[in-house]
């Protein structure tokens, strides 16, 4: 038997891990590569069936010839025969032109049939008779033409359950599967696990410009222990999201399970949204989704309030603020900000509002402002006097509850008080 160099094909494709059920799959399909065997690769959606078919066309004496990979479940059923075996002038409506098929022109070559549980009925027939001599017919036409086509085939799904329920030909089944390469799911890829989330890490590092995420030992064990139904793709995009929205680069277990979605049942909608047993019921999920909305606001306005107070800690002529002044208009509760006593400190920006009034004024003058504004925002505004409104009345006018109720400081909801005229 040949030496196979596992490690240095691995290299080559690009594929990272070193999992026994791994490295099974990589050697059999460099055994299987230099023949002419037709090849059926099965393995879970995302555990990475398509580096497998380019190992067998790379390591084989037609690694000259064309590839070809052709999804069989993303070509329409109407026009797959033709794309395949190619097609007459006018054997069909908008057939203006023979046409080759791609097994034609990849004669020499390898063709790689993806997701083949796809594959409608009738161009299974075609299929099994060119696995079986090289024998093809264009659509429309009664002339018999050969090619010398190796055929990888991929499927996600159990293709004995597909020939059980009549979807798949028995015949072709058995003619595919002459060599089975099985890609394990990353669950059973044991530490794999682990060192795909470096490899990951480390490329969108680079591809963000940040710095890599690194795993405390506890997250490390939190993630060998996921089962990712989505496999290898599943865990990429995990890494993506997390190198780009987590501002510690250090992950936690409980930081990390953030981003591992819950298995098994459970509900994806914001804890806001799920009902406690119990709950108050007179808060609509409409209500709460305004609740949502306000929260956001209040958190923008939060953080564009830290934003003014560094910009105006910043030394310079306070330009950048200038530029900017239009978003901090209509801030609310700004009156905090003041200048700075230390005299290291330059000068701050004053907003006109700022200069023009003694802070005591200043929420008077915010509303001012906003009310410039009331015609685009008021639907929200009076779904915003309703909720103060069923939120006063939920705590029997009592406004600390109220305001806690609904995610508000007292001092805001008094002032909201003002604004909207509301009695107790
Ligand atoms: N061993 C590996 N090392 C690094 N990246 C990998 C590896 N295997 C797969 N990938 C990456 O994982 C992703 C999914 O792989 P691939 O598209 O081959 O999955 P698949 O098995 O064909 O899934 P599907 O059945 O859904 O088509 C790709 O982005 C691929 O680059
Ligand atoms: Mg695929």
């Amino acid at each position: 038997m040949r030496n196979i160099d596992i490690q240095s094909i691995k290299q080559r494709f690009g594929i990272i891990g070193n999992s026994p059920l791994l490295n099974y799959a990589i050697q059999v399909a460099a055994q299987v590569a230099p023949t002419d065997m037709t090849v059926l690769i099965t393995g879970e959606s995302g555990s990475g069936k398509e580096s497998f078919s380019k190992i067998i066309h790379q390591l084989s004496p037609r690694k000259h010839g064309q590839f070809i990979a052709i999804n069989c479940g993303a070509i329409p059923e109407g026009t797959i025969d033709s794309e395949l075996f190619g097609h007459e002038k006018g054997s069909f409506t908008g057939a203006t032109d023979t046409r080759k098929g791609y097994f034609e022109v990849t004669d020499g070559g390898t063709i790689f049939l993806d997701e083949i549980g796809e594959m409608p009925l009738g161009t299974q027939a075609r299929l099994l008779r060119v696995l079986e001599n090289g024998e093809f017919i264009k659509v429309g036409s009664s002339k018999v033409q050969k090619t010398d086509v190796r055929v990888v085939a991929a499927t996600n799904v159990n293709l004995l359950n597909a020939v059980e329920k009549g979807r798949f030909r028995e015949d072709l089944y058995y003619r595919l599967n002459t060599v089975p390469i099985t890609v394990p799911p990353l669950r059973e890829r044991g530490e794999d696990i682990y060192l795909l989330f470096r490899k990951f890490s480390s490329d969108f590092a680079e591809r963000y410009r940040v710095k890599p995420i690194t795993l405390t030992p506890d997250a490390v064990e939190e993630l060998l222990s996921f089962r990712f139904p989505g496999n290898i793709r599943q865990l990429k995009n995990i890494v993506e999201q997390i190198s780009v929205l987590e501002y510690d680069r250090e992950l936690d277990a409980n930081k990390l399970r953030h981003y591992l979605p819950r298995e098994q049942g459970g509900s994806q909608v914001p804890a806001i949204m799920a009902k406690e047993p119990g709950a108050d019921q007179s808060f609509s999920e409409r209500d709460l989704l305004y609740k949502v909305l306000f929260d956001m606001r209040r958190d923008v306005s939060e953080l564009k309030k830290l934003v003014f107070e560094l910009m105006t800690r910043q030394p310079g002529d306070g330009e950048l603020l200038k530029e900017h002044s239009h978003l901090f208009e209509n801030l609310e509760q700004i009156s905090h900000v003041r200048p700075y006593k230390s005299t290291e400190q330059p000068e701050p920006y004053y907003l006109p509002v700022q200069q023009a009034r003694h802070e005591e004024d200043y929420e008077e003058k915010v509303e001012d402002i906003s009310h410039e504004t009331e015609e685009e925002g008021l639907s929200l505004e009076s779904m915003e006097k309703e909720m103060i409104l069923k939120a006063l009345k939920k705590h029997n006018n009592k406004r600390k509850y109220a305001a806690n109720d609904l995610g508000i400081s007292e001092r805001t909801l008094y002032r909201k008080l003002k604004q909207y005229d509301i009695e107790n």
